[in-house]
């Protein structure tokens, strides 16, 4: 397990989230990732966001806890493809409770999930969010992260009836 982390101030802790923290880390998450965040199915907040990247990569997942209350969390996952040589790293969510953010937290996560990402090997870290999170693409820039490419996000009801056009006997 890798060292219990850097500590911005002296009562600012990131460490590795246990299971007793999974409710509040769920709860600042609900507050954080609704609907108005991300339109898209594709980015859904549910509990199993947190229990699946605890059982691939718990030492990814990192709270930052400041006199024994959760401020924020940080969760991320590695990745390799048979295709290249390169470890990415993918931080999947990053959220700190709303009232407290501009102070510093969401830094001091990303630069433990960085250290940590960095000794497991990762040469690239990929983040993805909605267009509209103006705050946090401002936020992932500070960090140093560039070079953001838009992508497209299409649906297609099922539910629905399609209209099929009737072939016209000769
Ligand atoms: C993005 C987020 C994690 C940042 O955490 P934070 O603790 O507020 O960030 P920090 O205080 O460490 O900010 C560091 C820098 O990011 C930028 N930044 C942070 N919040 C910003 C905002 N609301 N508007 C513009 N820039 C912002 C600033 O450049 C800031 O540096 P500065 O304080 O010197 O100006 C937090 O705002 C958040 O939880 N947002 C909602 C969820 C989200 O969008 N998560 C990211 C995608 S999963």
């Amino acid at each position: 397990m890798a060292a219990d982390a850097d500590q911005q101030d002296d009562d600012l802790r990131i460490r590795e989230i246990t299971i007793d923290d999974f409710p509040v880390v769920f709860h600042i998450g609900e507050e954080l990732f609704t609907s108005d965040y991300s339109p898209s199915m594709y980015r859904t907040w549910d509990e199993y966001e947190i229990t699946t990247l605890y059982n691939s990569d718990s030492e990814l997942c990192l709270v930052a806890e400041y006199r024994g209350l959760i401020l924020g969390f940080a969760l991320g996952t590695t990745v390799a493809k048979s295709n290249s040589a390169w470890k990415y790293g993918y931080l999947v969510w990053l959220g700190v409770k709303p009232g407290i953010q501009k102070g510093g937290v969401g830094s001091a996560l990303f630069k433990e999930i960085k250290r940590r990402m960095r000794e497991q090997g990762v040469r690239m870290i990929i983040i993805d969010t909605d267009a509209d999170n103006v705050a946090g693409i401002r936020f992932f820039e500070k960090q140093g992260f560039g070079n953001p490419q838009q992508h497209v996000y299409m649906t297609l009801n099922l539910s629905r009836k399609s209209k099929r056009k009737r072939i016209k006997p000769i």
